[in-house]
């Protein structure tokens, strides 16, 4: 899944745009499928060949253009974010691309039915959606059929058919499985369930050309021949699953795409800012586990992606990472802030918004991430020090040199984000173990934020802020709650063994 653009308008001049890009690249799908079609030709005979099939190919570039007419209508009326962005426009085709390159390769070195049909599924899948893989799909199984017809590499016309419906069910059966698939392990089982239908068609194409009488050609036996069938059913499953392992990472980079793999890997303790954080502020981390673990709570209470919050909560606070000694969080005994001015401080502090934006951009991780950090304070002010600083001084002070620089939250994750971590410093410092007590300091929480048009930039509504504030209640009180007293005993060694007894 990508990131998708939020409050992304839609104009005559995006529809132009997507249009005119759809087109482009369209022109490039057909400049390599003639490539590698007469690529051959190229330096002598391409003018014959023309001219005995020119007809033929026309016909079969009037069929590829109304296939990929159909693909930008069906995203132009079921999914505009897509064509939305130029990004993921040439995601789509560099899939096709790609696909058609290595169908093309397999199946003149190997065999026709050797080819990675499940490819584009999978691709299309992790990386845009169940929807668009399932259209794309289709699409691609065509696209392949109507290649395969006309550029007649092929003896039998039934290995055109049997490899249309090869494609489509492979693909389809990948897609079933993929949202089981967790991590990139078990992409790899997915490869061996597609298989089955692969080699359930072969079969039966073979057992046909038993019945036919025609099976056991080029000087196999009929039973060779299906296992050489099935083998080849069997290399173009696992294949599909090992290019699309091979290649997904290479785009996920290029696209700087949010794939449910890429999250799971960038919010494990593994991942190296994280581990880094651990090391190096483990206040900090701690604090961004609990933050992560209340904006998951919020996301889900509102409708929004679960995932995104966790892991955009995991990353708010990286910024810290330059100065981790200067957070409370991470502080022992000695406070640092007491030899500086209240200035200086709140300078240091809120620098951390905008390093952690930095941070983040400089290891290339998704935008996403940058602008959840950067945002998590908004344009508060940081009361502390503002607080010191009117202690200390007669005249007048400028509450901005003591505030966050902003941008204010511009999604609702950023929003959840702020709240959650906010409330999650508010709770701890109050007995939370008491709902009302909790609840209290959480609604105190959203309502400064409010009363400081700190969601004047996104779109979350009262019936959202609502949701969250009870989410963060019951996840507040929950943890804090299951802390049980246990009862002191102190133990006795007496002559007949060890005795408690309760002080
Ligand atoms: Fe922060
Ligand atoms: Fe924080």
């Amino acid at each position: 899944m990508a990131v998708k653009k939020f409050g992304s308008e839609w104009t005559k001049s995006t529809m132009m745009k997507s249009a005119l890009l759809f087109l482009t690249h369209f022109i490039l799908l057909i400049a390599i499928i003639a490539g590698l079609l007469f690529g051959d030709k190229l330096f002598g005979g391409l003018r014959e060949y023309m001219q005995e099939y020119g007809a033929d190919y026309l016909y079969a570039l009037f069929c590829l253009f109304l296939l990929t007419a159909i693909t930008y209508f069906y995203f132009l009326f079921e999914n505009r974010d897509v064509l939305a962005s130029g990004k993921n426009i040439a995601l789509l085709f560099a899939v096709l691309d790609l696909y058609f390159v290595l169908a093309w390769l397999i199946g003149e070195k190997i065999n026709i039915y050797a080819r990675p049909v499940a490819f584009v599924a999978l691709m299309i899948f992790v990386l845009l959606g169940r929807r668009e893989a399932i259209f794309m799909n289709m699409i691609s199984a065509l696209l392949l059929f109507v290649i395969d017809t006309f550029s007649g590499s092929s003896s039998s016309v039934t290995e055109y058919y049997s490899s249309l419906i090869i494609s489509f069910s492979a693909g389809m059966i990948a897609i079933f499985f993929c949202s089981k698939a967790r991590t990139r392990f078990r992409v790899v089982l997915i490869g061996i369930l597609i298989v089955i239908p692969i080699d359930f068609i072969l079969f039966l194409l073979e057992l046909s050309a038993l019945i036919d009488g025609t099976a056991g050609s080029a000087g196999l036996t009929p039973f060779e021949s299906v296992m050489k069938h099935l083998g080849y059913g069997l290399f173009g499953g696992v294949m599909s699953t090992v290019i699309f392992l091979a290649f997904l990472p290479i785009f996920e980079s290029i696209f700087n795409c949010l794939t449910a793999f890429r999250l799971r890997e960038l919010t494990s303790s593994d991942a190296r800012i994280l581990r880094k954080l651990k090391q190096e502020a483990p206040g900090t981390y701690n604090h961004s586990m609990m933050v992560a673990q209340l904006a998951e709570a919020s996301a889900a209470a509102i409708g929004e992606n679960v995932d995104y919050a966790r892991a955009a909560a995991l990353y708010h606070d990286v910024g810290k990472l330059h100065y981790p000694e200067h957070f409370t969080e991470n502080q022992g005994e000695y406070n640092l802030h007491d030899e500086l001015t209240p200035e200086l401080s709140a300078d240091i502090i809120r620098s951390h918004a905008k390093d952690g934006y930095t941070l983040i951009k400089a290891h290339h991780l998704p935008d996403f991430f940058a602008d959840v950090a950067i945002q998590h304070h908004g344009t508060m002010p940081i009361r502390y020090f503002y607080a010191k600083a009117l202690k200390m001084t007669d005249g007048e002070l400028n509450i901005e040199d003591f505030s966050y620089l902003g941008p204010k939250p511009q999604t609702k994750i950023a929003a959840i984000v702020m709240i959650a971590d906010a409330s999650e410093a508010a709770v701890r410092a109050v007995d939370a173990r008491k709902p009302e007590q909790a609840e209290k300091a959480i609604r105190a929480v959203i309502e400064e934020r409010m009363d400081l048009e700190q969601f004047s930039e996104c779109d979350i509504t009262m019936a959202d802020l609502t949701k969250i504030r009870q989410a963060l209640v019951n996840t507040l009180t929950g943890v804090y709650h299951h802390r049980i007293k246990y009862p002191n005993i102190k133990y006795k060694r007496t002559e007949n063994g060890t005795k408690g007894e309760s002080e």
